[in-house]
């Protein structure tokens, strides 16, 4: 079954009656400041779209990693990597046993991005959740997710608790996945990815990168996967040579390396954060509330009755699938000015 993600306003939009140029969207963490378009050669439309050295060397520096790979959005990975699992898994046990490994298991946050559980159970895993603090305790070849930071609970986990996961996993012979969809909102030290280099040779650990949500581009279609030689092969071989359209690999190869912009744009979600955590909190009946330059989270008594109030005022955000929060993208300035003044007419009923 589709799960369903915020940036779907046709849907709300035809159930509220309110035509989609009046609603003001802040259902999705994409931020709202883009990376400017630049002029595409017509040569990146024209020819098929080739992965540049120069693109893997800069996505190397951004992400300070020693192998990573363009891949078409990090959903497009999440969903393959059930089947590369399972075939590596099966690959390392023929010689053994041929009825390879009758259970699967997967461990996951109860709270965060769905697509993760959908793809582990398609794939046939059994599923294991945790959220406070990561698992101590794995099956043999399992599979353990980390989205840090949590989408849509803001919460994050240091290197030191990731590395004693990766200790268990590799103990486990386990895959680590760390999704890092929100990382570029924090310090280069948050991520996972500078560590991989320190880690044995044959690790199973991936790094996942968004691309859309901090650079404004989601419709773009790319993210990045950090990991060893062997995976980053492994992930390029099984997306075929297309995989990436060219304006999406010229685009981000500017924007990967221009420094200043990325400096701007993390100023400017942050103010635009803090503001509106204040106005959230004025106008709402809050009773905690976790943000981040991304993506602000409250949690209320009634969320569904408070987002239907929202809904009926043209303020579309997303309902969590717990029903007990209500998550809201980053606005804009001129956003901002419109959620103040909805949010003040509901007050006002
Ligand atoms: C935690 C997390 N990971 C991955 C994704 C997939 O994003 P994309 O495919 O645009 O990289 C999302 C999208 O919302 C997300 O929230």
């Amino acid at each position: 079954m589709a799960i369903l993600h915020g940036g779907q306003l046709s849907r709300v939009a035809k159930q509220y009656q309110i035509p989609e140029k009046d609603w003001l969207d802040l259902s999705t963490g994409i931020a709202p400041f883009s990376y400017p378009i630049p002029d595409i050669p017509q040569q990146a439309w024209q020819n098929l779209p080739t992965i540049s050295e120069n693109l893997i060397e800069v996505a190397k520096a951004y992400y300070q990693t020693q192998y990573c790979w363009p891949v078409a959005g990090s959903q497009a990975l999440i969903e393959k990597l059930p089947e590369l699992w399972n075939d590596k898994k099966k690959y390392l046990h023929t010689n053994v046993n041929s009825d390879f490994i009758l259970e699967r298991h997967a461990y996951l946050p109860k709270v965060g991005y769905k697509e993760h559980q959908q793809a582990w159970c398609k794939g046939g895993y059994q599923l294991h959740f945790y959220q406070d603090s990561l698992p101590t305790d794995i099956e043999e070849n399992s599979v353990v997710v980390v989205i840090n930071p949590n989408n849509p609970l803001t919460d994050t986990f240091t290197i030191d608790q990731l590395k004693t996961l990766q200790n268990l996993c590799e103990q486990q012979q386990a895959l680590l996945i760390i999704d890092e969809a929100f990382a570029d909102i924090f310090t280069p030290e948050f991520s996972f990815s500078p560590h991989l280099s320190t880690l044995k040779q044959t690790a199973d650990v991936l790094v996942l990168r968004s691309f859309g949500k901090f650079f404004g581009l989601a419709g773009l279609r790319v993210g990045f996967v950090c990991s060893n030689k062997h995976w980053c092969e492994t992930i390029q071989e099984v997306s075929g040579p297309w995989a990436v359209n060219g304006a999406a690999l010229f685009i981000s190869e500017q924007a990967l390396q221009d420094r200043t912009w990325q400096a701007n744009q993390l100023k400017r979600l942050q103010t635009q954060s803090e503001v509106m955590q204040e106005l959230l909190k004025a106008y709402l009946p809050v009773l905690r509330m976790e943000a981040n330059a991304l993506f602000i989270t409250i949690f209320l008594s009634d969320a569904p009755v408070v987002y239907q109030q929202l809904c009926e005022n043209a303020i579309y955000v997303r309902l969590t699938d717990e029903n007990d929060s209500l998550r809201f993208g980053i606005a804009s300035t001129s956003q901002l000015e419109k959620l103040t003044l909805r949010l003040s007419a509901i007050r006002s009923i």
